[in-house]
Protein backbone atom coordinates (compact mmCIF):
# COMPACT_ATOMS: atom_id res chain seq x y z
CA UNK A 1 0.00 0.00 0.00
CA UNK A 2 2.80 2.58 0.96
CA UNK A 3 3.77 2.26 -2.97
CA UNK A 4 0.43 2.87 -4.15
CA UNK A 5 -0.37 5.92 -2.18
CA UNK A 6 1.76 9.16 -3.99
CA UNK A 7 -0.36 7.66 -6.94
CA UNK A 8 -3.76 7.51 -4.74
CA UNK A 9 -3.20 11.18 -3.63
CA UNK A 10 -2.26 12.78 -7.01
CA UNK A 11 -5.08 11.30 -8.76
CA UNK A 12 -7.86 12.25 -5.99
CA UNK A 13 -5.78 16.07 -6.70
CA UNK A 14 -6.13 15.34 -10.63
CA UNK A 15 -9.83 13.72 -10.20
CA UNK A 16 -11.17 17.37 -8.72
CA UNK A 17 -9.16 20.02 -11.36
CA UNK A 18 -10.62 17.43 -14.14
CA UNK A 19 -14.41 17.45 -12.95
CA UNK A 20 -14.06 13.45 -13.53
CA UNK A 21 -16.01 10.39 -12.25
CA UNK A 22 -13.73 7.40 -11.68
CA UNK A 23 -16.26 4.07 -12.32
CA UNK A 24 -14.74 0.97 -11.68
CA UNK A 25 -15.57 -2.76 -12.37
CA UNK A 26 -15.59 -5.08 -9.62
CA UNK A 27 -12.90 -7.04 -11.41
CA UNK A 28 -10.75 -3.96 -10.38
CA UNK A 29 -8.01 -4.78 -7.93
CA UNK A 30 -8.44 -3.49 -4.49
CA UNK A 31 -5.89 -0.19 -4.65
CA UNK A 32 -7.97 0.53 -7.38
CA UNK A 33 -11.80 -0.61 -6.42
CA UNK A 34 -11.36 0.40 -3.14
CA UNK A 35 -9.38 3.85 -2.83
CA UNK A 36 -9.78 6.43 -5.70
CA UNK A 37 -13.47 5.04 -6.92
CA UNK A 38 -16.17 6.68 -6.79
CA UNK A 39 -18.81 4.18 -8.41
CA UNK A 40 -17.83 0.07 -8.56
CA UNK A 41 -20.12 -2.66 -9.64
CA UNK A 42 -21.20 -5.03 -12.51
CA UNK A 43 -21.71 -3.97 -15.74
CA UNK A 44 -25.04 -3.33 -15.27
CA UNK A 45 -24.57 -0.83 -12.64
CA UNK A 46 -21.73 0.75 -14.18
CA UNK A 47 -23.83 1.47 -17.47
CA UNK A 48 -26.65 2.98 -15.04
CA UNK A 49 -24.47 5.14 -13.14
CA UNK A 50 -22.65 6.60 -16.59
CA UNK A 51 -26.10 7.65 -17.37
CA UNK A 52 -26.25 9.77 -14.17
CA UNK A 53 -23.49 10.60 -13.99
CA UNK A 54 -22.91 14.88 -14.05
CA UNK A 55 -19.25 15.12 -14.27
CA UNK A 56 -17.83 16.27 -17.49
CA UNK A 57 -15.31 13.27 -17.47
CA UNK A 58 -15.52 9.59 -17.11
CA UNK A 59 -12.41 7.75 -16.41
CA UNK A 60 -12.99 3.97 -16.87
CA UNK A 61 -11.23 1.48 -15.06
CA UNK A 62 -12.63 -1.49 -16.89
CA UNK A 63 -12.61 -3.00 -20.85
CA UNK A 64 -12.46 -0.96 -23.44
CA UNK A 65 -16.93 -1.92 -24.12
CA UNK A 66 -17.76 -0.87 -20.54
CA UNK A 67 -15.83 2.56 -22.00
CA UNK A 68 -18.04 2.49 -25.31
CA UNK A 69 -21.06 1.98 -23.21
CA UNK A 70 -20.40 5.00 -21.53
CA UNK A 71 -19.49 7.17 -24.52
CA UNK A 72 -22.79 5.29 -26.34
CA UNK A 73 -24.70 7.10 -23.51
CA UNK A 74 -23.23 10.15 -22.75
CA UNK A 75 -22.15 11.41 -26.04
CA UNK A 76 -21.35 14.69 -24.84
CA UNK A 77 -19.00 13.43 -22.38
CA UNK A 78 -15.08 13.27 -22.11
CA UNK A 79 -14.73 9.25 -21.41
CA UNK A 80 -10.88 7.98 -20.94
CA UNK A 81 -9.86 4.70 -20.70
CA UNK A 82 -6.45 4.18 -19.15
CA UNK A 83 -5.26 1.63 -21.41
CA UNK A 84 -6.23 1.29 -24.85
CA UNK A 85 -5.76 -2.69 -25.37
CA UNK A 86 -7.70 -3.44 -22.38
CA UNK A 87 -9.94 -5.80 -24.21
CA UNK A 88 -12.01 -8.54 -24.15
CA UNK A 89 -12.46 -12.23 -25.58
CA UNK A 90 -16.11 -11.89 -25.58
CA UNK A 91 -16.10 -8.45 -27.90
CA UNK A 92 -13.42 -9.90 -29.92
CA UNK A 93 -15.29 -13.00 -30.83
CA UNK A 94 -18.04 -11.21 -33.29
CA UNK A 95 -18.44 -8.36 -35.79
CA UNK A 96 -21.29 -5.90 -37.21
CA UNK A 97 -21.29 -8.16 -40.25
CA UNK A 98 -21.86 -11.73 -38.46
CA UNK A 99 -24.87 -9.73 -36.25
CA UNK A 100 -26.09 -8.84 -40.26
CA UNK A 101 -25.46 -12.58 -41.81
CA UNK A 102 -27.27 -14.28 -39.05
CA UNK A 103 -30.42 -11.46 -39.09
CA UNK A 104 -30.87 -12.16 -42.65
CA UNK A 105 -30.44 -16.61 -41.78
CA UNK A 106 -32.97 -15.87 -39.32
CA UNK A 107 -35.39 -12.78 -40.26
CA UNK A 108 -37.51 -11.61 -37.88
CA UNK A 109 -35.58 -12.90 -34.83
CA UNK A 110 -34.77 -10.42 -32.29
CA UNK A 111 -31.10 -10.05 -31.55
CA UNK A 112 -30.27 -9.90 -27.56
CA UNK A 113 -26.80 -8.62 -27.46
CA UNK A 114 -24.77 -8.88 -24.25
CA UNK A 115 -23.13 -5.57 -23.10
CA UNK A 116 -19.45 -7.55 -23.78
CA UNK A 117 -19.39 -6.24 -27.28
CA UNK A 118 -18.29 -3.38 -29.56
CA UNK A 119 -20.58 -0.65 -30.18
CA UNK A 120 -20.74 -1.00 -34.28
CA UNK A 121 -22.46 -4.90 -32.93
CA UNK A 122 -24.81 -3.07 -30.24
CA UNK A 123 -25.51 -0.88 -33.40
CA UNK A 124 -26.99 -4.34 -34.89
CA UNK A 125 -29.00 -5.23 -31.79
CA UNK A 126 -32.71 -4.98 -30.82
CA UNK A 127 -31.89 -4.97 -27.76
CA UNK A 128 -29.00 -5.30 -25.10
CA UNK A 129 -28.38 -7.77 -21.71
CA UNK A 130 -26.12 -8.07 -19.15
CA UNK A 131 -25.47 -11.26 -17.08
CA UNK A 132 -28.13 -9.92 -14.34
CA UNK A 133 -30.91 -9.32 -16.61
CA UNK A 134 -30.48 -11.47 -19.61
CA UNK A 135 -33.08 -14.32 -18.52
CA UNK A 136 -35.56 -11.39 -18.12
CA UNK A 137 -34.85 -9.66 -21.46
CA UNK A 138 -35.15 -12.85 -23.04
CA UNK A 139 -38.40 -13.30 -22.03
CA UNK A 140 -39.66 -9.67 -21.72
CA UNK A 141 -39.98 -9.37 -25.42
CA UNK A 142 -42.75 -11.93 -25.62
CA UNK A 143 -41.58 -14.14 -28.94
CA UNK A 144 -40.52 -18.15 -29.36
CA UNK A 145 -36.79 -17.26 -30.79
CA UNK A 146 -34.06 -15.05 -30.03
CA UNK A 147 -30.82 -14.67 -31.25
CA UNK A 148 -28.79 -14.35 -28.16
CA UNK A 149 -24.87 -13.13 -28.68
CA UNK A 150 -22.28 -13.84 -28.71
CA UNK A 151 -21.70 -15.93 -25.33
CA UNK A 152 -22.54 -19.47 -25.77
CA UNK A 153 -22.39 -20.40 -21.99
CA UNK A 154 -24.34 -17.25 -20.93
CA UNK A 155 -26.58 -18.15 -23.84
CA UNK A 156 -26.75 -22.13 -22.73
CA UNK A 157 -27.54 -20.74 -19.00
CA UNK A 158 -30.27 -18.10 -20.24
CA UNK A 159 -31.86 -21.20 -22.36
CA UNK A 160 -32.03 -23.60 -19.34
CA UNK A 161 -34.16 -20.92 -17.39
CA UNK A 162 -36.87 -20.16 -20.15
CA UNK A 163 -38.93 -21.77 -22.88
CA UNK A 164 -37.83 -19.55 -25.66
CA UNK A 165 -35.67 -20.74 -28.13
CA UNK A 166 -31.76 -19.37 -27.97
CA UNK A 167 -29.94 -19.40 -31.09
CA UNK A 168 -26.65 -19.19 -30.25
CA UNK A 169 -22.98 -17.44 -30.84
CA UNK A 170 -19.66 -19.75 -30.70
CA UNK A 171 -18.29 -16.89 -28.08
CA UNK A 172 -17.03 -17.11 -24.55
CA UNK A 173 -14.66 -15.63 -21.77
CA UNK A 174 -10.96 -16.84 -21.90
CA UNK A 175 -11.17 -16.50 -17.87
CA UNK A 176 -14.65 -17.93 -17.02
CA UNK A 177 -14.21 -20.99 -19.79
CA UNK A 178 -11.51 -22.16 -17.39
CA UNK A 179 -13.06 -23.44 -14.93
CA UNK A 180 -14.31 -26.91 -14.66
CA UNK A 181 -16.86 -29.01 -13.00
CA UNK A 182 -14.35 -31.31 -11.42
CA UNK A 183 -12.26 -28.48 -10.02
CA UNK A 184 -15.60 -27.33 -8.15
CA UNK A 185 -15.89 -30.76 -6.74
CA UNK A 186 -12.32 -30.85 -5.45
CA UNK A 187 -13.60 -27.95 -3.22
CA UNK A 188 -16.68 -29.46 -2.24
CA UNK A 189 -13.91 -32.15 -1.11
CA UNK A 190 -11.74 -30.25 0.74
CA UNK A 191 -14.26 -27.92 2.46
CA UNK A 192 -17.69 -29.58 2.91
CA UNK A 193 -19.85 -26.18 3.99
CA UNK A 194 -18.40 -24.27 1.02
CA UNK A 195 -20.85 -22.23 -1.16
CA UNK A 196 -19.63 -22.03 -4.50
CA UNK A 197 -21.11 -18.80 -6.49
CA UNK A 198 -20.35 -18.61 -10.39
CA UNK A 199 -20.62 -16.45 -13.03
CA UNK A 200 -23.04 -17.56 -15.83
CA UNK A 201 -20.67 -17.48 -18.35
CA UNK A 202 -18.81 -20.36 -16.76
CA UNK A 203 -19.74 -23.68 -18.64
CA UNK A 204 -22.50 -25.30 -18.11
CA UNK A 205 -20.64 -28.60 -16.12
CA UNK A 206 -19.87 -26.02 -13.56
CA UNK A 207 -22.98 -23.89 -13.16
CA UNK A 208 -24.32 -27.43 -12.40
CA UNK A 209 -21.90 -27.75 -9.19
CA UNK A 210 -22.76 -24.18 -8.24
CA UNK A 211 -24.95 -23.16 -5.20
CA UNK A 212 -25.75 -19.96 -7.14
CA UNK A 213 -25.54 -18.69 -10.21
CA UNK A 214 -25.39 -14.97 -10.46
CA UNK A 215 -23.34 -11.57 -12.21
CA UNK A 216 -20.96 -10.13 -9.88
CA UNK A 217 -23.25 -7.45 -8.23
CA UNK A 218 -25.73 -10.40 -7.68
CA UNK A 219 -23.25 -12.39 -6.03
CA UNK A 220 -22.22 -9.52 -3.44
CA UNK A 221 -25.94 -9.66 -2.52
CA UNK A 222 -26.10 -13.20 -1.91
CA UNK A 223 -23.37 -12.83 0.48
CA UNK A 224 -25.51 -10.36 1.82
CA UNK A 225 -28.32 -12.52 2.68
CA UNK A 226 -27.07 -15.23 3.53
CA UNK A 227 -23.86 -14.37 5.05
CA UNK A 228 -22.49 -18.38 4.58
CA UNK A 229 -18.94 -19.01 6.50
CA UNK A 230 -16.55 -20.07 3.68
CA UNK A 231 -17.52 -18.83 0.04
CA UNK A 232 -15.61 -19.66 -3.31
CA UNK A 233 -16.31 -17.34 -6.27
CA UNK A 234 -15.90 -18.74 -9.19
CA UNK A 235 -15.13 -15.81 -11.79
CA UNK A 236 -12.10 -13.29 -12.06
CA UNK A 237 -9.99 -13.14 -8.79
CA UNK A 238 -10.10 -9.82 -7.87
CA UNK A 239 -13.89 -9.92 -7.31
CA UNK A 240 -12.83 -12.03 -3.94
CA UNK A 241 -9.84 -9.86 -2.56
CA UNK A 242 -12.37 -6.93 -3.06
CA UNK A 243 -15.50 -8.60 -1.62
CA UNK A 244 -13.16 -10.65 1.44
CA UNK A 245 -12.39 -7.12 2.40
CA UNK A 246 -16.07 -6.10 3.11
CA UNK A 247 -17.12 -9.72 4.67
CA UNK A 248 -14.83 -9.76 7.05
CA UNK A 249 -16.07 -12.67 8.64
CA UNK A 250 -16.40 -15.02 5.92
CA UNK A 251 -13.47 -17.37 4.69
CA UNK A 252 -12.95 -17.02 1.20
CA UNK A 253 -10.91 -19.79 -0.97
CA UNK A 254 -9.38 -18.19 -3.99
CA UNK A 255 -8.78 -19.79 -6.83
CA UNK A 256 -7.40 -16.94 -9.00
CA UNK A 257 -8.04 -16.72 -12.43
CA UNK A 258 -7.48 -13.33 -13.76
CA UNK A 259 -8.55 -11.15 -16.44
CA UNK A 260 -5.30 -9.64 -18.70
CA UNK A 261 -7.03 -7.49 -19.93
CA UNK A 262 -8.91 -5.72 -16.56
CA UNK A 263 -5.20 -5.98 -15.09
CA UNK A 264 -3.80 -3.26 -18.02
CA UNK A 265 -5.43 -0.69 -15.99
CA UNK A 266 -3.02 0.23 -12.97
CA UNK A 267 -2.67 3.38 -10.40
CA UNK A 268 0.39 5.33 -12.97
CA UNK A 269 -2.05 4.81 -15.81
CA UNK A 270 -5.40 5.97 -14.68
CA UNK A 271 -3.17 9.02 -13.39
CA UNK A 272 -1.53 9.36 -16.72
CA UNK A 273 -5.35 9.33 -18.27
CA UNK A 274 -6.25 12.30 -15.69
CA UNK A 275 -2.76 14.13 -16.69
CA UNK A 276 -2.91 14.15 -20.17
CA UNK A 277 -6.54 13.23 -20.92
CA UNK A 278 -6.29 10.42 -22.83
CA UNK A 279 -7.64 7.78 -24.21
CA UNK A 280 -10.34 8.96 -25.39
CA UNK A 281 -12.92 6.74 -26.51
CA UNK A 282 -14.83 8.05 -29.33
CA UNK A 283 -17.81 6.00 -31.17
CA UNK A 284 -19.07 7.37 -34.48
CA UNK A 285 -22.09 9.41 -33.67
CA UNK A 286 -24.41 7.46 -36.28
CA UNK A 287 -23.19 4.10 -34.45
CA UNK A 288 -23.45 5.25 -31.18
CA UNK A 289 -27.45 6.50 -31.76
CA UNK A 290 -28.61 2.77 -32.70
CA UNK A 291 -26.53 1.31 -30.21
CA UNK A 292 -27.84 3.61 -27.43
CA UNK A 293 -31.72 2.31 -28.72
CA UNK A 294 -30.66 -1.31 -27.71
CA UNK A 295 -28.65 0.02 -24.30
CA UNK A 296 -31.44 2.67 -23.47
CA UNK A 297 -34.07 -0.65 -23.97
CA UNK A 298 -31.68 -2.38 -21.79
CA UNK A 299 -31.78 0.37 -18.90
CA UNK A 300 -35.46 0.56 -18.87
CA UNK A 301 -35.73 -3.08 -17.99
CA UNK A 302 -33.61 -2.81 -14.81
CA UNK A 303 -31.82 -5.92 -12.83
P1 LIG B 1 -20.80 -8.56 -14.78
O1 LIG B 1 -21.82 -8.04 -15.73
O2 LIG B 1 -21.30 -9.65 -13.91
O3 LIG B 1 -20.18 -7.45 -14.04
O4 LIG B 1 -19.64 -9.28 -15.65
C1 LIG B 1 -18.89 -8.59 -16.59
C2 LIG B 1 -17.78 -9.40 -17.09
O5 LIG B 1 -16.98 -8.97 -17.89
C3 LIG B 1 -17.71 -10.76 -16.60
O6 LIG B 1 -16.59 -11.37 -17.07
FE1 LIG C 1 -14.11 -10.18 -21.01
FE2 LIG C 1 -13.89 -12.38 -19.56
FE3 LIG C 1 -12.30 -10.32 -19.02
FE4 LIG C 1 -14.94 -10.22 -18.45
S1 LIG C 1 -13.41 -11.55 -17.55
S2 LIG C 1 -13.74 -8.62 -19.45
S3 LIG C 1 -15.80 -11.39 -20.17
S4 LIG C 1 -12.32 -11.52 -20.94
Amino acid sequence: WQTHLPWIDAIQGLKKQRNAVILAHNYQPPEIYHTIADITGDSLALAQQAARAEAKVIVQCGVHFMAETSKILCPEKTVLIPDTAAGCSLAESITAEDVRLLKAKYPGVPVVTYVNTSADVKAESDVCCTSANAVHIVESLGVDRVIFLPDKYLGQYVASKTQVKVILWEGSCEVHERFTGEELRSYRRAHGNVRILAHPECPPDVLLEADFVGSTAAMITHLNERRPRRVVMITECSMSDNVAVEFPDIQFTRPCNLCPHMRRITLPRIHDALLHMRHEVQVDPAVAGRARQAVERMLAYGR
